[in-house]
């Protein structure tokens, strides 16, 4: 979701033993970063992966691929207001296979927003698989969830956030 050049994806991918094993969908928007991800997974010969040009923010973006059995909401968070975390949270589990792994990020900028995070993922019934923090707490947030409870229907078209591009307009706080 919001996958950029797909780092976070085919960095790991590229060296794994069971690399061509993996089915997965980059859902991006910008037209640069899609290019970029092509050519990462084309040089590391992903057969496997494919970079889709789609708004993320619909479940439509979603469909060939649901239900998936891991889904990175990474660089998303920070750009959202805490409302459309709720609902973006409230909604993984209709893109989910059962037991399905949710990773997240979240720049800790406010200290009470990771649990509040966690407690959306709760309600939405997944449970806590790990949350770090960095030493002190405040220089990144990387969240993992696995579903639990049975996942709601897939239903094409809800929209889950929109993508604010400066969440911080005073530029003194990073955004994820
Ligand atoms: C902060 S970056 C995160 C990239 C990557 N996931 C990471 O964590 O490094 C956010 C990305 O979301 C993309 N984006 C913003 N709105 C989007 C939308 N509605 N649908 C798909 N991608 C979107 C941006 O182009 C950008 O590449």
């Amino acid at each position: 979701m919001c996958a950029g050049q797909g780092r976070d994806l085919l960095e790991v991918l590229v060296e794994h033993p069971r690399r061509v094993d993996v089915t997965a969908h980059l859902v991006e928007l910008d037209e640069r970063n899609v290019d970029r991800a092509r050519t990462g997974v084309d040089g590391a010969g992903l057969t496997g992966v494919e970079v889709v040009k789609a708004d993320a923010s619909s479940t439509s973006a979603y469909e060939p691929l649901v239900p998936a059995d891991l889904l990175l909401v990474c660089g998303v968070f920070g750009n959202i207001t805490d409302v459309d975390i709720r609902t973006t949270v409230g909604a993984l589990s209709s893109l989910c296979a059962p037991r399905a792994t949710v990773i997240w990020t979240r720049y800790p900028r406010d200290p009470d927003l990771l649990p509040s995070v966690d407690g959306w993922f709760r309600d939405a019934g997944f449970e806590l698989v790990s949350l770090e923090t960095g030493s002190d707490g405040s220089q990144f947030g990387v969240g993992v969830h696995r579903l639990t409870a049975l996942a709601q229907p897939y239903r094409p078209g809800v929209r889950l956030f929109t993508f604010l591009e400066d969440p911080d307009p005073t530029g003194t706080r990073r955004s994820n």
